[in-house]
């Protein structure tokens, strides 16, 4: 009787011991949460990183059929396609019903396995060390073991004062981002890292004549 009164007394019951281990479960619940919901809530990448947005002005946008333009920081080549002019590196195919007109942003891995191709100017087109593939100026599969075209990135087309002019509309037969044609008072375009689109896969280039 005297051991419980001196325990009673000493120090905390067994209530308020629970009371207090209960509260302060709550609190790290609580701050556990509000640390989730900020990660949660704040930009995964910033301006300028893989992953964000990539400001280029409209005056590094290659010519129309030109060699493309890479962004290492940001992993994509600029292209730029118009099929109703002649030329050797953007040509139509006989499986493609519309002229293909417009920039894209195509993504600098292989989509094989991975690889980093490049564009080797001698054959106009792009081609993957590591295996073999090779791709139009577009990304299109010209010979395989590449499963896909190359994925596209999606693009914002702004003023000179910022305001949105046009987006990437989706080309309703593939899937894919279609090319954009800029509209007239473009300042720069911004390419959406963090926004890609996986290529269609359709019959290899090698396997189809060009269109006349
Ligand atoms: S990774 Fe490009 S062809 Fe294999």
């Amino acid at each position: 009787m005297a051991e419980a009164t001196a325990s009673s007394n000493s120090g905390l019951t067994r209530r308020e011991f629970l009371y207090y281990v209960w509260g302060a479960s709550m609190a790290l619940f609580t701050a556990e949460f509000t640390g989730l919901f900020v990660w949660f809530a704040l930009p995964r990448f910033k301006e300028g990183e893989f992953g964000g947005k990539f400001a280029v002005p409209v005056d590094q946008v290659p010519a129309k059929n030109a060699r493309p333009v890479g962004f290492s920081q940001g992993r994509f080549w600029l292209v730029n396609l118009d099929t109703t002019e002649s030329n050797d590196r953007m040509y139509r195919a006989t499986d493609e019903p519309n002229d293909i007109v417009g920039v894209l942003a195509v993504y600098k891995v292989c989509t094989h396995l991975g690889c980093i191709y490049d564009w080797i100017e001698a054959n106009e087109r792009f081609e993957c060390p590591c295996h073999g593939s090779k791709y139009r100026l577009d990304g299109r599969r010209i010979e395989d073991p590449a499963p896909r075209t190359l994925d596209r990135f999606s693009i914002e087309a702004v003023d000179a004062d910022g305001a949105l002019l046009a987006t990437s509309q989706t080309d309703s037969r593939t899937n894919e981002y279609a090319p954009m044609v800029l509209p007239a008072n473009t300042a720069q375009l911004l390419i959406n890292t963090g926004d890609r689109r996986q290529g269609s896969n359709p019959t290899l280039l090698r396997q189809l004549a060009r269109a006349t």
